[in-house]
């Protein structure tokens, strides 16, 4: 293979920029060609492909969102634009794709890869929703843009004695909140894998108070319910003043973590070898700190599980 393409699709991560920049240099040192698709599949089908050379990527390791930019396309989901993408991708060359994103995007290579151009993913999300890795490159640097929020949250909670329920984001996953709750000792942590009823959060809250606990903290995946339907629920059953955060978009930006920088270049670095070794249809992730390579179909199949193991701790931490 001589000329590789690269996209970022779906939501954006922190990290994005280092995975475009260890396929361009990876694909680079081994004499490879690698063109640039912007915003994602509608880029593909629009032909907005751009070489990319050493320089195109200096200066980007450190910044968040994507130099490519992203989008999510209704009309690339259609037969008929899956085959203009291919048609702008065979006229331009291109041979093999990498594709830095969550299971949307995964979806969108598979058919590609059914069309005849090789696929690799790369899992990019900051909800680390995807099976085959321990972790998506993003998921880091959101997680600690959620702590810092969250022990800002905290001064205040204590100085005006109150109970807060801030919303993190995940879609129908609860890493995000899981992660976060047991980095800042909350009190109670709701998650789609694990459900709750609001009236066990209650309980825990009242027998708190009794304690004497003048805060509390509840981390809420948006998976669940909205953090304004969890607070009006607490504010009627119980005497406690409750605040509701929803922390949004902050979630998803900012310059990456250190671990993200370095999955995201051990990530794309891999996805570009894959192809070197004519593989396809392959999703990188981590295992144990090894890198490895799945095949798209049985990731796509399967679910990402939650460390219930943390879960249950995190309960036994919060009592
Ligand atoms: O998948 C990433 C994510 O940020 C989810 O956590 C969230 O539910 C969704 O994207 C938000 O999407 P949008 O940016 O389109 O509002």
């Amino acid at each position: 293979m001589k000329r590789i393409g690269v996209l970022t699709s779906g939501g954006d991560a922190p990290g994005m920029n280092a995975a475009i920049r260890a396929v361009v240099r990876k694909a680079i040192y081994h004499d490879m060609e690698v063109f640039g698709v912007k915003n994602g599949f509608y880029g593909l089908m629009e032909g907005n492909f751009e070489r990319m050379h050493l320089g195109s990527v200096g200066d980007i390791i450190h910044r968040g969102g994507t130099i490519l930019f992203s989008a999510r396309s209704e009309e690339f989901k259609t037969d008929e634009g899956q085959k203009k993408a291919v048609e702008q991708l065979k006229k331009a060359g291109i041979e093999g794709l990498v594709v830095i994103g969550g299971d949307g995007s995964f979806k969108g290579a598979q058919k590609l890869t059914e069309k005849g151009i090789p696929c690799i993913g790369v899992p990019g999300t900051i909800d680390n929703d995807i099976a085959g890795t321990d972790f998506t490159v993003g998921f880091d640097t959101s997680l600690n843009t959620i702590i810092e929020a969250v022990d800002k949250v905290r001064d205040t909670a204590t100085s005006h004695e109150r109970t807060y329920i801030i919303e993190v984001m995940g879609r129908n996953a609860g890493d995000l909140a899981l992660w976060a709750g047991m980095s800042v000792g909350a009190e109670s942590i709701l998650i789609p894998e694990q459900k709750e009823e609001f009236s066990e959060v209650v309980d825990r809250l009242n027998r708190g108070h009794k304690r004497g606990k003048k805060h509390s903290i509840i981390l809420l995946a948006e998976g669940v319910a909205s953090g304004f339907e969890v607070g009006k629920y607490i504010e009627e059953t119980t005497d406690l003043e409750t605040r509701v955060t929803v922390l949004g978009h902050i979630q998803r930006g900012g310059s990456p973590t250190g671990q993200d920088r370095v999955l995201a270049s051990r990530l794309g670095a891999a996805a570009v070898e894959l192809l070197l070794d004519n593989k396809s249809s392959r999703m990188v992730g981590i295992r144990k700190n090894h890198i490895i390579d799945n095949d798209m179909d049985d990731i796509l199949n399967q679910k990402h599980h939650i460390n219930s193991e943390m879960f249950q701790l995190s309960k036994e931490l919060s009592i």
